[in-house]
């Protein structure tokens, strides 16, 4: 059997600091959270803040907010839009990869654990290295790609029909939620473009404007870049926005298989 070990400075230290609630406070709610800096020699460890909910927002969020700007502002995490729409406050709570902003707090029972998303590089605290992803995203060009010319002026018309293909699909926001909660490609992310990406890849080729569908399939046709994929299933059962990448993967390998009959 395989053996793995850790290098040492990843394991994460027993000794984390702990910020007691205000006095006073009754409706106290505890946060444990995953810390790490590049700025000194410390191992990671894991914080632990109590905050009165009386006074914060109903989301995971909110409390991450209410602590930086109360509690300990040196904590490092990534947040934007704070409705589901940008991807950026992607994390692992209570076990489960999601959307900090979406994920009510009242539905974890107990102290609320949050750490970066698995199995990616941790630039610090709650924020993930997400390069390799996006480099992986921009390797299946995802615009639109024709040969064609149309009338000058002329747009490239779509049916309902055909617009309809791609609902599942464009809602999509990156969050990588689903590829980080894939045990393939924990393995071979460096080769498996993972979820999120083969679900993006499947977006241009459900498409009736693109016409690269042929080269869009040779470029996927390989044994690590789509067929890595063993309907594990964690993929759709993650993902925030209710997607089902796994899915999309069966509907890639149906046309690979489609286009050799
Ligand atoms: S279905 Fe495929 S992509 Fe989704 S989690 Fe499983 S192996 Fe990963
Ligand atoms: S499919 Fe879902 S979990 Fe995966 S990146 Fe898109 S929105 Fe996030
Ligand atoms: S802050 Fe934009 S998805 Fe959470």
């Amino acid at each position: 059997m395989a053996e793995f070990t850790l290098p040492k400075n990843s394991k994460v230290n027993g000794k984390g600091k702990a910020y007691k609630a205000p006095e006073g406070a009754t409706h106290v709610k505890t946060f444990k959270i995953y810390r790490w800096s590049p700025d000194d020699s410390e191992n990671p460890r894991m914080d632990s803040y109590e905050l009165d909910l009386d006074s914060c927002g109903p989301m995971v969020l909110d409390a991450l907010i209410k602590i930086k700007n109360e509690v300990d502002p040196t904590l490092t995490f990534r947040r934007s839009c704070r409705e589901g729409i940008c991807g950026s406050c992607s994390m692992n709570i209570d076990g489960s990869n999601t959307l900090a902003c979406t994920k009510p707090i009242d539905e974890v029972k107990g102290a609320v654990a949050i750490t970066p998303l698995p199995h990616m590089e941790v630039v610090k605290d709650l924020v993930p290295d997400f390069k390799h992803f996006y480099a992986q995203y921009a390797s299946i060009k995802p615009w639109l790609q024709t040969v064609s010319t149309t009338p000058s002026g002329k747009e490239r018309i779509q049916s309902p029909e055909d617009r309809e293909k791609l609902d599942g699909l464009y809602e999509c926001i990156l969050c990588a939620c689903c590829s980080t909660g894939c045990p393939s490609y924990w393995w071979n992310s460096d080769k498996f473009l993972g979820p999120a990406i083969l679900l993006q890849a499947y977006r241009w080729l459900a498409d009736s404007r693109d016409e690269m569908t042929g080269e869009r399939l040779d470029e996927l046709e390989d044994p690590f870049r789509l067929y890595r994929c063993h309907t594990i299933m964690n993929c759709a059962n993650v993902c925030p926005k209710g997607l089902n990448p796994a899915k999309a993967i069966g509907e890639i390998k149906k046309m690979m298989v489609e286009r050799q009959l």
